[in-house]
């Protein structure tokens, strides 16, 4: 039942991030693209009625990862450990990032789009912690839709997914370090998040 659940729930949470990352990857094109492109994205996922499903949808999902966890004990195995490892990365990472990215909207009134993300990854030292956080969000998304397939027996495309998601995870993390300079509001953000008090160019 439990199992059943977070599959669907899979489903519906998919959609959004299958768009979301396909998103992202528009920022080796351009800013301005990706900005386009989310901002057609908006028009659904910030809808009033999509965006508070999605919401509670994600805080159901990792309730009921948190329950498997908790059912099935001690992992079993490589694919097992690999499954765990990356749904308690995407649940550390969750609840970092969407508290972040409401709060900056909500609080600060910020446009959250690639900028908001960029500022973190383009400087030292934030990029030390924001590169790899990003990056391994992306990883363990893939490995753990891995892990799901390998146990369904898409043995092959399982052993596949892991590796693609390091491809997809350079593709966007890497331009969004280049993309600079920074907005002057964004570089505000780091300003107030983390003490920063130089802006950078
Ligand atoms: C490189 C990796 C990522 C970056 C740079 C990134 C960046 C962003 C940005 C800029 C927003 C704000 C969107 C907007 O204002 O319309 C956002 C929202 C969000 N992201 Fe990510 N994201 C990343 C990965 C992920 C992953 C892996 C997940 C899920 C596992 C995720 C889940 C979400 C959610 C749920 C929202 C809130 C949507 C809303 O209600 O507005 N993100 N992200």
């Amino acid at each position: 039942m439990i199992l059943k659940l977070h599959r669907l729930n899979a489903c519906f949470l998919g959609l959004f991030l299958a768009a979301h990352l396909i998103n992202l990857l528009f920022v080796a094109l351009s800013p301005t693209a990706h900005i386009a492109v989310m901002q057609a994205l908006r028009l659904v996922y910030r809808n009033g009625i999509i965006e508070p499903l999605l919401l509670a949808g994600l805080i159901l999902q990792l309730c009921l990862g948190l329950a498997l966890i908790y059912k099935r004990g001690k992992p079993k195995g490589r694919w097992a450990w690999a499954q765990v490892l990356s749904g308690l990365y995407i649940i550390i990472f969750l609840a970092q990032h969407v508290p972040a990215v409401l709060m900056a909207r909500w609080t600060l009134n910020f446009d959250t789009n690639i900028w908001f993300a960029s500022a973190v990854v383009s400087e030292m030292p934030y990029l030390l912690y924001f590169a790899p956080y990003y990056m391994l969000a992306i990883i363990a998304v893939f490995t753990h839709l891995a892990a799901a397939l390998h146990f369904r027996g898409y043995l092959r495309l399982a052993r596949a997914l892991p590796a693609i998601g390091g491809i997809w995870a350079f593709a966007v993390v890497i331009p969004m370090m280049r993309i600079g300079p920074i907005p002057a509001p964004y570089n505000t953000y780091l300003e107030i998040n983390f003490g920063k008090t130089q802006p950078n160019g």
